[in-house]
């Protein structure tokens, strides 16, 4: 499933994120031609911007026509990704065991990060998330009230203990649907689907990720993967 519905406020003005281009194609195509070359995928769910499903649906057919094998569904999304992955799962057909949730974000992750969380779940996991380590030692602060303020310093977390995620985060579909319902049921929004998961007492598991699935949201994340693209291209 790719979360795709996001308007990408961080990324400045223009269209939806997902559809804005990296080396002439649509972030979005990016993000499911990765999965589609996966063996492990099946079926791809597209959650679109509200008022763009048949656009999507029109970009789509061409980006995933390399593979017939892998079945398209595209449905509209939501206000927050929460809602947007619960629709997504709406729309999941029946039959299906696991669910990877792919951030249309992450255009450039490698094929090889896909198949490894898939492979994570099929062996047994319930809940896998690729994750690096940081590069950046870490402060935890009591954030000002007013923007560019001085923040006192709580603690400064083990770095070597860390990580940063990263998607496909890869699901049994029995405990992603009921994590979702729990959370609906209590009221809470996460921007982490295995972050609901530890909530609601299940176990996650970190597999290696890479540091090209850098998920794009402000504008020098841009810069970046059009600089890994025009790389691996040349
Ligand atoms: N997403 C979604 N529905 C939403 C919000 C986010 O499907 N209502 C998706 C985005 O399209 C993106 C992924 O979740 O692929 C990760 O979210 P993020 O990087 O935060 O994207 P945006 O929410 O679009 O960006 P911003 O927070 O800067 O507005
Ligand atoms: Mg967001």
């Amino acid at each position: 499933m790719v979360p795709a519905a996001g308007r990408g406020e961080r990324l400045g003005p223009g269209a939806p994120k997902a559809l804005r281009e990296l080396g002439g194609v649509p972030i979005l195509v990016h993000a499911v031609r990765v999965l589609a070359r996966s063996r492990a995928v099946e079926t791809v769910v597209v959650v679109a911007p509200k008022d763009g499903v048949a656009e999507v649906r029109a970009l789509l057919a061409d980006a995933i026509g390399e593979r017939e094998s892998a079945v398209l569904v595209v449905v509209p999304g939501g206000d927050t990704r929460q809602e947007s992955v619960r629709a997504g799962l709406a729309a999941l057909p029946p039959g299906v065991d696991v669910v990877l949730v792919h951030d249309a974000a992450r255009p450039l992750v490698p094929v090889d990060v896909v198949d490894a969380v898939a492979r994570a779940v099929a062996d047994g996991a319930e809940a896998v998330v690729p994750a690096v380590p940081l590069a950046d030692t870490v402060k935890q602060v009591t954030p000002a009230p007013t923007a560019g303020l001085p923040e006192p310093v709580v603690a400064t977390p083990d770095r070597s203990t860390l990580r940063a995620v990263q998607t496909p985060q890869g699901f049994r579909r029995d405990v992603l649907d009921r994590v979702h319902a729990k959370a609906v049921q209590e009221g809470i929004d996460a921007t982490d689907d295995a972050g609901l998961v530890e909530r609601f007492g299940g176990r996650v598991v970190v597999v290696p990720g890479h540091e090209e699935a850098f998920k794009v949201t402000r504008p020098l994340d841009l810069v970046l993967a059009e600089a890994v693209l025009a790389r691996r291209r040349s």
